[in-house]
């Protein structure tokens, strides 16, 4: 009876984005594909699974909801359960969700976006209006007879935020999260090290397509933010791949260009997988994994029980990994890597009941091939 109140109160709330998509048609189309659109329980099988043998739940608190449905109205303050309401559906992270991050306050257990209360006024990136706030206006020329607008008719724009520019402002939801024992379950470990790229310039890279459609730019920036559905597919380019001959064997060097750790998830599984053709025979050897297994007293366990970490091999910023086999190359041999991921370590997987085949499915991020 409570639930059926709930359902129709929370069903009655406006969509947010269905005005952006009025004069941003791209960008709404691309966000549609991107994780952010798809951060919910009612969207993302994987989160719902964990979710549901959360400890958490039984206690009706729904503390994941400040960074995966900041934008469910309803649920803030760890108050109630998600339901499959519009919001949960389509928008769990809205366009607002994002553009409104005026500040993050840094905390042990995890960061918090602190939004603007102004309404219509979102933050944004532009190199040349860097500093500047646009607010809507029209200017007449030749005795009024030329109109040209500058701005949008809906919202203000301020462009003066660094973290639009740095990608500081992904870092509210991003940057790390520690459960009830103040252990970090997750966290990126970003180092910028020389690297001049950003969040932006990798996640969100220019893209064709008009910004607005009052606004005929060439390009836009990409919102279809995913490793796994809508990859850009220059996201490859940041993990490079090259083998060594050896005098006995060979070396497979991975170089993370990335600033941050790669598959920094406790869920994934990442692995280097490696086959050598010789002739018309096949030789495909052990694969490699890099994982950071979390749990307690030298277990793995459930994030939410874990208070150390087991196990890292996972590749850190910058790093260049060096995987070595003892096969001895002949020449003419091919060998084939292939450097990819299981969303879900199919170990995990099986014990939260995830059997579906998109995450248990190896999916390749970058692959090369070396004639010897
Ligand atoms: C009536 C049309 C209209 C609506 C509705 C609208 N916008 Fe815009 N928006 C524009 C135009 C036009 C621009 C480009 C302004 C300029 O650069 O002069 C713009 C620019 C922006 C920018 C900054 C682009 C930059 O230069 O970096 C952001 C961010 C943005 N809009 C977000 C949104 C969001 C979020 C919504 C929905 C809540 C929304 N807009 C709704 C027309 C609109
Ligand atoms: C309001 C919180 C929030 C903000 C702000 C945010 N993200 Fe996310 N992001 C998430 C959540 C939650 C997910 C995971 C959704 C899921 O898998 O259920 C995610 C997923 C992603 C993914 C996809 C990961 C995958 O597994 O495919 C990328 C890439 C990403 N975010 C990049 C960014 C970048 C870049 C920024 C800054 C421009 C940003 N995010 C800002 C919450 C946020
Ligand atoms: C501080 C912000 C934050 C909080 C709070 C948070 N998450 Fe997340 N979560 C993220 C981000 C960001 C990602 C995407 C990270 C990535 O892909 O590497 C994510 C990803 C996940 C994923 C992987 C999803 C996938 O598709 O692979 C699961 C599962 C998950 N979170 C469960 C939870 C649960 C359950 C809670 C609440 C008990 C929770 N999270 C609370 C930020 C958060
Ligand atoms: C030089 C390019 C580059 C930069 C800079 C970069 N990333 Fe990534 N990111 C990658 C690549 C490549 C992957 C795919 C491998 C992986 O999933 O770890 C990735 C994956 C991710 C994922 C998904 C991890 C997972 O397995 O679920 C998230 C979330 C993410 N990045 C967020 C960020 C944020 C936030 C920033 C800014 C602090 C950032 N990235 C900066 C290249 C980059
Ligand atoms: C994960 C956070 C996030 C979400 C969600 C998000 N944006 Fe953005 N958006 C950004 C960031 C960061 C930039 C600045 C990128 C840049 O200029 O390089 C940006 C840029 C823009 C721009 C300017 C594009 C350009 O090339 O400068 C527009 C317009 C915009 N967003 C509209 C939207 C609309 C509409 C939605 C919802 C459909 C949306 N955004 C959702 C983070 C987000």
């Amino acid at each position: 009876m409570v639930l059926t109140v709930f359902t129709t109160s929370h069903a009655t709330q406006a969509l947010e984005n269905t005005t952006c998509k009025t004069c941003h048609p791209a960008i709404y189309a691309e966000y549609q594909h991107s994780m952010h659109a798809n951060a919910s329980t009612v969207r993302d099988a994987i989160h719902k699974a964990v979710w549901d043998k959360h400890p958490m739940k039984k206690q009706g608190n729904y503390a994941c909801a400040k960074c995966h449905t900041p934008s469910d109205h309803t649920l803030q303050d760890g108050k109630g359960l998600p339901v499959d309401n519009p919001v949960q559906r389509s928008e769990p992270i809205s366009c607002q969700g994002c553009h409104r991050i005026k500040s993050i306050e840094k905390h042990a257990q995890a960061n918090t976006n602190i939004l603007t209360d102004k309404k219509k006024y979102f933050f944004s990136a532009d190199k040349v209006k860097k500093g500047s706030r646009v607010i809507f206006h029209e200017e007449r020329r030749f005795f009024g007879l030329i109109k040209s607008t500058t701005g949008s008719p809906y919202h203000d724009i301020d462009y003066s935020k660094e973290g639009y520019y740095t990608g500081a402002m992904c870092m509210g939801c991003h940057s790390h999260k520690q459960n009830s024992q103040k252990f970090a379950i997750c966290d990126l470990e970003v180092k910028q090290g020389d690297s001049t790229a950003t969040c932006i310039s990798c996640h969100m890279p220019q893209t064709l397509g008009a910004l607005a459609n009052q606004k005929h730019t060439a390009t836009h920036a990409y919102h279809g933010a995913s490793i796994h559905e809508m990859t850009p597919e220059d996201l490859s380019q940041y993990v490079q791949l090259s083998v060594e001959k050896r005098p006995k064997g060979f070396a497979v060097l991975i170089h993370n260009k990335a600033t941050h750790t790669l598959f920094p998830q406790p869920l994934r599984l990442n692995q280097l997988r490696v086959t050598i053709r010789r002739g018309d025979q096949s030789m495909t050897l052990p694969s490699q994994s890099f994982v950071r297994v979390i749990g307690t007293a030298g277990k793995a366990t459930m994030p939410w029980l874990a208070d150390a970490v087991i196990k890292d091999t996972t590749i850190k910023a910058g790093e260049k990994r060096k995987v070595s086999f003892d096969t001895e190359l002949k020449k003419g041999d091919e060998v084939i890597v292939e450097f990819g991921y299981y969303l879900v370590n199919p170990a995990v997987a099986q014990k939260l009941g995830l059997t579906d085949a998109g995450a248990s499915e190896f999916r390749v991020l970058t692959h090369k091939r070396f004639v010897f």
